[in-house]
């Protein structure tokens, strides 16, 4: 392959769920060369012999990674344990996963002048207090808002919020070397992208908790109960990864309009509660399946001490103001939950409907 850095792109972490469709997009609708890295490439099996892509089985911290960054003008970090059943249960896999690596990358991003786009988290708006909890309340107060907001981290004990600190001290970092040493940077915090080739199902391609989304599908599925942590009352707005991978091309094409900017990626209409998400969900579930359509779906209310074990608290309300990246971005998400979920839905059936059992 010959180089012209410009056209080159590094992406850590390009086999997981975003990074999976990133890379889908990127290998589809440009020209650019990609070298990817990721220890496990199960979702991009279908890319990897695309001549534009130059593939690396390995994490962060191989010596790889720093080779690639000299030749890329662009570096995207998606690399991160970011299931919350790992926060309070493998802190410091967590806080050192995402701290060591992403620093030495930045470094490195700085020394090579290459632009570093670093995906974050909605979670560093930490402990949120919504204006009315368990109500919806008065939205634009409850706007999280990029530059203005607090970042309101829980007490150190209350191991929840190690993944949210560590993210929030590389932005930190981020911001600072783009400050002091002048890195160009674009930082990007989704809320909630939810899509095919999510998180894995319990038992069948991975093992522990993963995110709402295939919690419930599990539960569909297996016909098991879907479990509402703490009542299912608190919110999060679903945003679908189309949607949010359209935020991501163009942050890449507006480098001007980007550079040293931080980007809410989520969709404030597809706001739900938890406990509305699980009734949506059996509702599509069964009209993405009419055979199933007769069948009850239990709902359970569960503590989340039992749920996570201890250490775990959440947020009430993670409403993005996405005011700047609709402005500067030229974005506007417009896939609704229901068509989100619907996909998002048809997805899992197709890919675990005839692995796992229906009683
Ligand atoms: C997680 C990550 O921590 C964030 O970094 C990430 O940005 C975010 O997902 C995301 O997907 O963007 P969170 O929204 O708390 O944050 O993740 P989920 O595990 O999907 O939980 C959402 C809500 O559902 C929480 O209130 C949780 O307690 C609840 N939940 C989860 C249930 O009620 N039942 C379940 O079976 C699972």
């Amino acid at each position: 392959m010959s180089y012209n850095r410009d056209k080159t792109i590094t992406i850590v972490g390009c086999g997981g769920f975003i990074g999976s469709h990133l890379l889908e997009r990127i290998l589809d609708t440009t020209d650019f060369i990609v070298h990817g890295f990721d220890i496990d490439f199960r979702k991009i099996n279908h890319l990897l012999g695309n001549e534009r892509l130059d593939f690396h089985k390995t994490d962060m911290h191989d010596s790889s990674v720093f080779e690639s960054v000299k030749k890329s003008g662009t570096v995207i970090s998606l690399a991160a344990l970011c299931n919350p059943s790992l926060y309070n249960t493998v802190p410091l896999e967590v806080i050192e996963s995402n701290i060591s690596g992403n620093l030495e990358l930045l470094k490195a991003c700085c020394d090579q002048k290459s632009r570093f786009i670093y995906f974050s988290t909605s979670e560093v708006y930490g402990r949120t207090v919504s204006s009315i909890a368990g109500e919806p309340g008065d939205s634009e107060k409850d706007l999280l808002r990029e530059d203005s907001s607090p970042l309101i981290m829980g007490p150190v004990r209350v191991q929840r919020w190690s993944y949210a600190a560590s993210k929030q001290i590389i932005e930190r970092l981020i911001y600072a070397y783009g400050f002091e040493k002048g890195l160009d940077y674009t930082i990007l915090r989704p809320f909630n992208f939810i899509g095919p080739r999510m998180d894995f199902i319990p038992g069948v391609d991975g093992e522990g908790i993963p995110r709402v989304l295939a919690c419930f599908m599990d539960a569909l599925l297996n016909n098991k109960p879907l479990k509402l942590v703490d009542g299912g009352v608190n919110r999060r707005c679903f945003t679908y990864i189309g949607d949010a991978i359209d935020a991501v091309m163009a942050v890449l094409g507006r480098p001007d309009d980007s550079r040293r900017e931080i980007f809410n990626i989520g969709n404030p209409s597809n706001e739900i509660t938890i406990n509305d998400l699980a009734c949506l969900m059996i509702k599509l579930y069964k009209e993405v399946r009419p055979e199933f359509s007769g069948k009850l779906y239990d709902i359970q209310k569960v503590s989340s001490v039992d749920f996570y074990g201890q250490g775990y608290e959440d947020s009430d309300r993670r409403l993005p103001d996405i005011r700047k990246a609709c402005e500067r971005l030229r974005w506007v998400p417009g896939t609704n939950l229901a068509d989100s979920l619907r996909i998002t839905i048809k997805a899992y059936v197709d890919q675990y409907g005839n692995r796992v059992s229906q009683k």
